[in-house]
């Protein structure tokens, strides 16, 4: 599976940027409605029982993170040893607690986050509320991703903040 995405994002690469981002939007809403399809199926499944779905084991919920992570290309422009991508156009993930540590101490944060996942979410979700230093001219300015359930959210975050 990530070999797939991996290889996906090198074809990509070779497209002109506006034909490249359209492709990354078509894909991405494929990818987002197919999860919303099995999210659907899988309460309905536990719904017909009354069962309340047991909240999913750390494990399963990183391995779900990095599925949501391929799924979104956010491996197009961020490196994550643990989801196998090398993307260079924003900064690295790997160690993004003490990166969401720096961030929060820089005296130019004018987020409102006060915890690292709250960081890491606020980054996710707006963005541009601060441009982390050295990207602010990038032409692959970071999106902001408004369409995460909270499930997904979550996964994204507790994957993120693995050590
Ligand atoms: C088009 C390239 C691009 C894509 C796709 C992208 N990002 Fe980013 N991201 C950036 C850039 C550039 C920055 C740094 C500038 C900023 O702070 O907005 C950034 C910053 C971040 C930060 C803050 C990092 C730090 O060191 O403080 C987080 C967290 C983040 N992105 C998560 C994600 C996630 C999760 C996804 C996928 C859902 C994603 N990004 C998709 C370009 C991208």
């Amino acid at each position: 599976m990530p070999n797939v995405e991996r290889g996906a994002i090198r074809a990509g690469a070779g497209i002109a940027a506006p034909a490249r981002w359209r492709l990354l939007g078509a894909t991405t809403l494929v990818a987002t409605t197919l999860v919303a399809a099995l999210v659907l199926g899988a309460s309905i499944a536990l719904g017909s029982g009354g069962a309340v779905a047991p909240s999913p084991a750390d494990s399963e919920d990183v391995s779900y993170g990095v599925e949501i992570y391929l799924g979104s290309y956010c491996g197009a422009c961020h490196s994550l040893t643990s989801a196998g991508t090398t993307g260079a156009f924003g900064p690295t993930h790997d160690d993004a607690r003490s990166r969401a540590e720096e961030r929060l101490s820089d005296p130019n944060y004018r987020g409102r986050a006060t915890t690292i996942a709250e960081y890491l979410r606020e980054s996710i979700v707006e963005p541009a509320i601060y441009v982390v230093p050295g990207y602010a001219a990038t032409p692959h300015a970071m999106p902001a991703y408004t369409n995460f359930s909270e499930r997904e959210l979550a996964a994204l975050i507790d994957l993120l903040m693995q050590p």
